[in-house]
């Protein structure tokens, strides 16, 4: 018997690894996401990495953390010692995660308060990138925005002091109480949203398919990119969160509730956020295609237009921020658990001591998102972590585990000795031959497309510095971290 903490109760558990699946990548990229890559014929590519890569992998990273009951590095390196590398870039990958992210809560919080009166005034873009970030061209810093730097402040706090109290009384704490409010109010919004004048068109537009882009490779990583992202896969979360499960407990149950909570709040947002879309297309007599703009635009800067024309906005607009609030600060606080677990095993270090040095170098870099350029940063480092760290990440993964390690069938054993449902080839066919070969090509075809043309269009040295690099650094950090031993012992929280 070790000490390990554990969840209090399986439905704590749950709420958890919902509360960290729902995050910022369901209300705030997916509608967005999906629009951009074919509307309605995203959908294929997304039900296809979601059936075939997304649940599959969610099951996979629950056997191995309650399998090995460590963090991801260390269950990694018990399945075989060259696989260490990939749990710390996955977790290394968490943390530049965990940079930006709370950029963007704090972003929510204050524009739930600017919701209270609409201070945000008529001009949605003007206000977001003028009087709040004051935006700065790609590549400066330019100086420090108080409105953001105070408030991250309180949101690297209140992270702080959940993790601080440990897995129970502050993780499942927390979402036991953020999860169900959560649930309640996003209901709420998504059945004002359905019912306004014009939401049909905007839901057509969501759900019409452009099936010219279904064989861009592009558009498929950026559906498994999505799926990766929203399920919390990939980047060490899962394993971690399913290391603190009971001996007794139901693996591929939770993973399937899991995946399909995840996915059909994923899908409430996209129909709530179109619902809104067509209304505002209706107001001002615009297509909807017009009116939507990518994820970071969509929410701060059309939204608050929409919201201004709502009877009720105020209520309405404060309401969809505390939304993206909540769903983002239980993100955050499993983003963050990743390199504490990590760390703290590592270094044979107390949870205290690693949540102050991980959260800590955490905290100082998300600084450089405060200031006057942040926005530019964001979306760069965003992008590449994502589809050179997220993704890639996955399919290292399952490479790894499936054609080198060759584990699928003793996680299968594992999963079925204390699972009600039975795995079957179909999970191993689907992680051991469709996911690395699709993903493989489509990563490949994404990565000429990238070569060949800026993203977004930023100067080369600023994608270089802050989005290959990034992406790449995790990499190499990982593999230096990896040349320390494990101590023989080590401190439990
Ligand atoms: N799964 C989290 C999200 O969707 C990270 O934002």
């Amino acid at each position: 018997m070790d000490n390990r903490s554990q969840w209090g109760t399986r439905i704590g558990f749950l709420l958890a690894a919902i509360g960290s699946a729902v995050g910022l990548g369901n209300i705030w990229r997916f509608p967005a996401t999906a629009f951009e890559n074919g509307g309605g014929a995203f959908f294929v590519p997304y039900l296809f990495a979601l059936l075939t890569a997304g649940i599959p992998l969610l099951i996979m990273e629950y056997t191995i953390g309650h399998k090995y009951r460590s963090s991801a590095p260390r269950s990694f390196s018990k399945i075989s010692k060259g696989m260490e590398w990939i749990g710390w870039w996955q977790v290394l990958i968490s943390f530049v995660i965990s940079t930006y992210y709370p950029i963007i809560i704090t972003w929510s919080a204050m524009y739930a308060y600017f919701a209270i009166g609409t201070k945000w005034g008529d001009d949605g873009a003007a206000f977001f990138t003028g009087d709040f970030l004051n935006v700065t061209d790609a590549g400066s810093f330019g100086s420090i925005v108080p409105m953001v730097m105070i408030p991250l402040l309180v949101v690297w706090i209140i992270v702080f002091f959940i993790l601080g109290r440990g897995v129970r009384k502050g993780i499942e704490w927390a979402n036991r109480i953020f999860i169900p409010t959560l649930f309640i109010v996003f209901l709420i919004i998504v059945i004002r949203a359905v019912t306004l004048p014009g939401a049909i068109d905007g839901l057509d537009a969501f759900f019409k398919p452009d099936w010219s882009s279904i064989m861009d490779g592009s558009v498929w990583v950026a559906a498994y990119g999505q799926i990766f992202f929203s399920l919390s896969i990939a980047f060490a979360i899962m394993i971690t969160y399913a290391s603190y499960l009971p001996r007794k407990s139901d693996i591929t149950n939770n993973a399937f509730i899991t995946g399909f909570a995840n996915s059909s709040f994923e899908l409430l947002a996209g129909i709530g956020v179109f619902a809104v879309l067509g209304f505002m297309a209706l107001q001002s007599g615009e297509e909807v295609s017009e009116v939507v703009d990518d994820g970071m635009a969509l929410a701060f800067m059309v939204f608050p237009e929409i919201i201004n024309q709502m009877p009720a906005s105020g209520f309405f607009g404060f309401l969809f921020f505390a939304s993206l609030f909540l769903a983002g600060l239980s993100s955050m606080i499993s983003i963050s658990e990743t390199y504490i677990a990590g760390l703290q095993e590592k270094f044979s270090i107390t949870r205290g001591k690693a949540l102050l040095f991980g959260g800590g170098l955490a905290f100082l870099a998300s600084l450089l998102y405060a200031n006057q350029g942040g926005l530019n940063l964001l979306d760069t480092v965003d992008y590449f972590i994502n589809n050179y760290g997220v993704a890639l990440a996955g399919l290292f993964e399952v490479v790894a585990i499936a054609w080198f390690a060759r584990s699928l069938k003793d996680l299968q054993q594992h999963a079925d000795s204390i699972s009600d449902i039975k795995l079957g080839l179909w999970w191993r066919f689907c992680l051991g031959v469709i996911t690395p070969i699709i993903l493989g090509y489509m990563m490949l075809q994404n990565l000429k497309g990238d070569l060949e043309e800026n993203y977004a269009g930023y100067p080369i040295d600023f994608l270089f510095n802050f989005g290959w690099l990034v992406a790449l650094g995790a990499m190499l950090i990982g593999a230096l971290i990896t040349m320390k031993k494990w101590p023989k012992k080590n401190h439990q929280a």
